[in-house]
């Protein structure tokens, strides 16, 4: 099923039956929040509830269940290098691309990005200001964006952007379990080309799609929980009235 806007396209299914369907060389950037199969030492602590995993205890709100969080590190890999090759054969070459993952699986996505054929060009830092203190260790407050491109690596403006980014969860606007605050999107989409458009295979609550609209860029998204989708389609209509003023 697809949603079409004013701004770009979204649909809903798995990434990689979606993104087989697309055209080479159609897309502009890559920027994607994939589930990260994170969570533990163990395949028992990674098949939790993800709600379980990237929660604070005691937290009150709940949110839709988030899909597809469970694989282990060997099917991880092999899935990630599936998916990210398909981007690669619909990203137009120069491309470049930003996938999100955490300190356990930043060296499995690297592996992962470099075999499916990007250059890799480094890690960016989102620094949370409001993660949970842990007593006696270091705060785990950074999550990191992989930095790529689909060679030759191009650049789109001839400003040095930060390499770490601080953004507190914005929970006001915040609708899926690990929703990204949209000023850390529209960060990121500091690199990619004005006006182009952005693929985004893991939508959830649709933040990268409102980024886009709210700088100027067209998207492609899909998202395989039908209620994130609609969550997010929401949000994307919201976001497009605001523009259209
Ligand atoms: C980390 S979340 C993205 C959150 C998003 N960045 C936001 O700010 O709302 C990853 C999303 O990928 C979706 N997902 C999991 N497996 C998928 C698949 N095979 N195809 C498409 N989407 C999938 C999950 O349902 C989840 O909503």
């Amino acid at each position: 099923m697809s949603i079409q806007f004013d701004f770009g396209i979204m649909y809903q299914g798995d990434a990689l039956a979606m993104l087989r369907t697309l055209p080479d060389s159609s897309m502009d950037a890559l920027v994607t929040d994939p589930p990260y199969s994170s969570g533990g030492l163990h395949a028992s602590a990674r098949r939790a509830d993800p709600a379980q995993k990237y929660q604070t205890t005691g937290t009150k709100r709940t949110y839709p269940p988030m899909l597809g969080d469970c694989k282990d590190q060997r099917s991880f890999i092999t899935w990630a290098t599936l998916w990210l090759s398909e981007c690669w054969r619909l990203l137009r070459p120069g491309a470049p691309a930003l996938i999100f993952s955490d300190w356990r699986q930043l060296p499995a996505m690297t592996d992962a990005v470099q075999a499916a054929g990007f250059k890799w060009r480094g890690v960016v830092v989102w620094h949370k200001p409001s993660a949970r203190p842990l007593l006696g260790e270091f705060r785990r407050d950074a999550e990191f964006i992989v930095h790529a491109a689909k060679p030759p690596a191009k650049t789109f403006n001839r400003t040095c952007h930060p390499g770490v980014l601080r953004h507190a969860v914005d929970t006001s606007r915040k609708v899926h379990l690990t929703g990204k605050p949209v000023a850390l999107l529209k960060d990121l989409l500091a690199v990619t080309p004005e006006g182009g458009t952005v693929l985004d295979p893991f939508l959830g609550g649709g933040t990268t799609a409102i980024a886009c609209i709210e700088t100027g860029r067209r998207f492609v998204g899909v998202e395989l929980s039908a209620e994130y989708a609609e969550l997010a389609a929401d949000r994307i209509r919201q976001a497009e009235a605001a523009v259209a003023g």
